[in-house]
């Protein structure tokens, strides 16, 4: 707890790239440190910039409701992106964004040691799994490294922009709880 809590604050002045001069606010990330599922996007749109909580505006409702059909939600999982500030018309991260930032990241998931990460999309995809990686082709396969599982399924944004990637995202989600059941079952029980 004191340890995130650390990383949060030293995080909120975070001024390691231009996107701090056009922010509201840092946007952390959420949800309980013991759990052992991670959710990362690639960063915060107008809402969550206003908020400072990540998917708080339309695609993160979605995702909610994604979460949900297979148990899993904000209680049970850590939500946080690519880059803690929004890019401004919520352009794509740069790389030298996504390269000032990762190490908050890094060091949240140090402090988690989560057994599972699910990437949002294919930025999320690209920078924590395979710089080549194609989401469309590769969306919901699983690869471990260094004891955790990956995978990547479309971003929330995406599906309610193509309903025709929705049938394959449910398929994926299915795979997630599967995973979860067999990797870190006591997350099903947490409030
Ligand atoms: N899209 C993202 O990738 N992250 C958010 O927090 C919100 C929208």
């Amino acid at each position: 707890m004191e340890q995130m809590e650390q990383l949060r604050s030293r995080c909120l002045s975070c001024n390691q790239c231009p996107l701090c001069e056009t922010r509201h606010n840092v946007v952390f990330g959420v949800g309980p440190e013991n759990t052992g599922v991670m959710f990362i996007g690639e960063g915060p749109g107008e809402q969550e910039d206003l908020k400072g909580e990540p998917f708080v505006g339309p695609a993160g409702r979605y995702l909610d409701e994604m979460l949900s059909i297979i148990d899993l939600g904000r209680h049970n999982c850590y939500i946080a992106n690519i880059v803690k500030c929004r890019p401004p018309r919520n352009r794509d991260p740069l790389q030298t964004e996504q390269d000032a930032c990762i190490g908050w990241l890094r060091q949240q998931t140090a402090i988690i040691s989560p057994r599972i990460i699910v990437c949002l999309g294919r930025i999320a995809a690209m920078k924590i799994i395979r710089e080549d990686y194609r989401i469309t082709r590769e969306h919901g396969r699983w690869v471990q490294k260094n004891g955790i599982w990956f995978t990547a399924i479309y971003h929330p944004s995406a599906l309610l922009r193509d309903v025709s990637k929705r049938p394959d995202t449910f398929a994926d989600l299915l795979s997630i709880r599967e995973k979860v059941r067999e990797v870190c079952p006591e997350l099903l029980q947490m409030q």
